[in-house]
């Protein structure tokens, strides 16, 4: 049985002190739940260290929401996997739609990103997902297989123990649209099948595939049951205590 992961990806909100704010309502909120799946938070940089303090004695784990493939020099504004590993962080969201679309990057990119994370012991979260045109046009899956094959080139079967994959349909990120659970289902199974392929049966069988795209208290249960579905990747409602914490309870 895959245990069930929840991760907030909080993008590019919560100064200091709405972080501290944040981060204390989900401790205390968490507390008297009986939490059957791990969780992730992903603050900004900004917030990671002051995180890493406060969630110490706590459950929920600490993830940053991108990072440089280079080790360290001159690449002005970017921040590296072994600044993250020191700053407490265990996972690293990489390949996220919105880093795809606004900032340009590439299925290489992504892919030398993946490898870095994996050599710093950083454990990925590794996003994939079609845009609403490719899914009119009938080529979900192989944008997903594009995006999978070319992103994982050179991981050994070791090193995809590792990763997260989440599929992130990009026609619902933000939009209030979530795909249906048989929707996400038949993408989660064409991933699992992928990976089959690629590594081995037991290695797809280990995979965690999150789903992210619009996951709300009041759709997380029934995505969460279908049985490819092995978590979420939340972003606006993470940034809430009460719905985040309703979410990891569906969980
Ligand atoms: P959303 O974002 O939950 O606001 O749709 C999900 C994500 O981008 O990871």
């Amino acid at each position: 049985m895959r245990k069930k992961v929840i991760a907030g990806n909080w993008k590019m909100n919560n100064d200091l002190s709405e972080s501290q704010n944040l981060i204390s309502k989900l401790i205390s909120g968490l507390s008297n739940e009986k939490v059957n799946c791990d969780v992730i938070v992903c603050p900004p940089f900004t917030s990671l260290s002051e995180a890493n303090s406060l969630l110490k004695k706590s459950i929920i784990k600490l993830g940053a929401q991108n990072m440089y493939f280079e080790e360290s020099g001159a690449f002005t504004g970017e921040i590296s996997a072994s600044m993250l590993k020191n700053t407490g962080c265990e996972y690293v969201i990489l390949g996220h739609s919105e880093r795809r679309t606004i900032f340009g990057e590439t299925d290489q990119v992504i892919n030398k990103k993946i490898k870095k994370a994996l050599q710093s012991n950083l454990l990925p979260i590794f996003c994939v997902g079609e845009s609403l045109q490719e899914r009119e046009s009938e080529v979900t899956n192989d944008i997903i297989k594009r995006q999978i094959t070319e992103g994982l080139k050179n991981i050994s079967s070791a090193e995809m123990q590792k990763i997260i994959i989440a599929y992130e349909p990009v026609w619902a990120i933000g939009t209030g649209k979530t795909a249906s659970p048989q929707q996400a289902e038949d993408v989660h199974a064409f991933i699992r099948g992928l990976v089959k392929s690629l590594y081995s049966n037991e290695i797809a069988e280990g995979l965690v595939i999150q789903y992210g795209g619009s996951v709300k208290p009041d759709n997380a249960k029934e995505l969460l049951s279908q049985k490819d579905i092995d978590g979420a990747l939340v972003g606006g409602a993470c940034l809430k205590s009460e719905s985040f914490i309703e979410i990891i309870k569906a969980a």
